[in-house]
C-alpha cells in the first residue's frame, strides 16, 4: 500500500486526515512541531492504529536533517503538506513569523522530494486568496487578491508549487479548502492557539464557559441578513476530497487547482441560529465592529472538483453544527 509523509499530522485536518488515511490501509508518516496543536490525537493515532502509523516530531523550517532522514529511511509516494500558520488576525501582527513559516516549510519539503525524487504533492490552500471579489460563486480562474498575509502567503505557495510543476518534476494539486467545521467522531479535539481560532471554535467555547459571549464581526455588510457570509464544510466531506486527488495524480501532468467547498453560501448568523436550534443550546451573541481582512461574502464554485475528481460534499450545516458539539456533550 502507499506510503504518505503528512505535514502538520497533528493538527485540526492534519490529524482527521491520518486516521482516514490509516482506514483506509495507507502507511502513514506524520511529521509535526506542535507549534499549533499538542500530542492528543498523535497519541489517539499511535494507540489505535500502531502498525501502519509513525510519527516524528520535526519543524520544517529548523530541522532539515531529521527531514532528511525520513526521506532516506522510507519510500515514499505522496506528501500532503498541512503545516503551516493559519490565522488571519495573527498574520497580520506577525508577517515576517508567517512568511518565514509558510514559505520556509514548503521549500524544505520539496527540497526533499526532488532530491529523492518523491513527485506527488498535495498542498492545503485557502479559500482566503480570493479576497474580496464581487463575482460569487469564485472560481479557480478568478483573479487572486488576498486581502491578509496569511491569503498571501497561501497564493505565493501555490505559484512556488506550480511553477516547480511545470518546469521541474512535481506533480502538485493544491486544494482551496473553503470553511472546514466539525469534528471526525472519536477523534480527541484539537485545541489551537486562541488567535488561530474560527467561528465555530468560538461558539464552543462560549458553550463551554470559557468565554461570556459570541462576537459577531460586523452586521452591515450587504448580505442577506448584514452577517458575513461563508462557505461551511463539515471535515468528513473535506478529508473525503484529499483521497480523490491522491487518485487523479495518477492522471495530472504538472499542476493543478481546486475549490474544496460545498457551494452554498451561509451567513454567520444562519450558522449560529443553526447551532443552537441541532444542539437545544442558547448563548449570548454580540455585534461587533467589522474586523479588518474580513470580506462580506465567500463561497465556492465547486463545479471543477465536482468534473474532474468526482468529488462532493455530502453533509449538511446541521451535521456540522451537531458533529462540531458532539465531543462536549457531557
Ligand atoms: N482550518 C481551516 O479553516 C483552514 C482553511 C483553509 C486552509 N487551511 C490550511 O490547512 C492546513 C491545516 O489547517 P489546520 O486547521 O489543520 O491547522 P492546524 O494549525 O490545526 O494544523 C497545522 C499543523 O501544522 C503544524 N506546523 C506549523 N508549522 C510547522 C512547521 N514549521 N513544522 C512542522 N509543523 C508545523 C502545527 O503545529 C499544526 O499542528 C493549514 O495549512 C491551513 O492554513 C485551514
Amino acid at each position: 500500500m502507499s506510503r504518505i509523509l503528512v505535514t502538520g499530522a497533528a493538527g485540526y485536518i492534519g490529524s482527521a486526515f491520518c486516521k482516514e488515511g490509516l482506514e483506509r490501509g495507507f502507511n502513514i508518516i506524520g511529521i509535526d512541531n506542535f507549534s499549533n496543536s499538542s500530542d492528543q490525537s498523535i497519541n489517539f493515532l499511535m494507540e489505535s492504529k500502531q502498525h501502519n502509523f509513525t510519527f516524528s516530531e520535526v519543524d520544517l523550517c529548523k530541522d532539515l536533517e531529521s527531514l532528511r532522514e525520513i526521506f532516506v529511511n522510507n519510500e515514499i509516494n505522496y506528501v500532503v503538506h498541512f503545516a503551516g500558520f493559519k490565522s488571519v488576525i495573527e498574520s497580520q501582527m506577525h508577517p515576517k513569523m508567517y512568511w518565514d513559516n509558510n514559505l520556509e516549510s514548503t521549500k524544505n519539503l520539496t527540497r526533499m522530494m526532488l532530491e529523492y525524487g518523491v513527485k506527488n504533492i498535495l498542498f492545503s490552500s485557502s479559500a482566503s486568496v480570493y479576497g474580496k471579489n464581487n463575482n460569487q460563486p469564485v472560481s479557480e480562474a478568478c483573479k487572486l487578491k488576498p486581502m491578509s498575509v496569511y491569503g498571501a502567503t497561501k497564493e505565493a505557495n501555490e505559484k512556488f508549487l506550480e511553477d516547480l510543476s511545470t518546469k521541474g518534476n512535481l506533480k502538485t494539486i493544491s486544494l482551496r479548502y473553503f470553511n472546514p467545521v466539525g469534528n471526525i467522531q472519536m477523534m480527541p479535539v484539537n485545541s489551537p492557539r486562541q488567535d488561530s481560532k474560527n467561528l465555530m471554535d468560538n461558539i464552543i467555547d462560549v458553550c463551554i464557559g470559557e468565554t461570556k459571549e459570541l462576537n459577531i464581526f460586523g452586521d452591515d455588510y450587504k448580505t442577506s441578513d448584514g452577517t458575513a457570509e461563508r462557505d461551511f464544510i463539515h471535515i468528513q466531506d473535506l478529508i473525503d476530497a484529499h483521497f480523490e486527488s491522491l487518485k487523479y495524480f495518477e492522471q495530472l501532468n504538472g499542476y493543478e487547482v481546486f475549490n474544496i467547498g460545498t457551494g452554498n453560501s451561509v451567513s454567520v448568523k444562519n450558522i449560529i441560529k443553526t447551532f443552537k436550534e441541532v444542539n437545544s443550546i442558547e448563548f449570548v451573541v454580540k455585534i461587533s465592529d467589522r474586523r479588518e481582512g474580513d470580506v462580506p461574502i465567500c463561497y465556492a464554485d465547486n463545479s471543477k472538483a465536482k468534473n474532474i475528481l468526482k468529488w462532493e460534499a455530502k453533509k449538511d450545516l446541521r451535521e456540522m453544527c451537531l458533529d462540531a458539539w458532539r465531543p462536549y456533550k457531557k
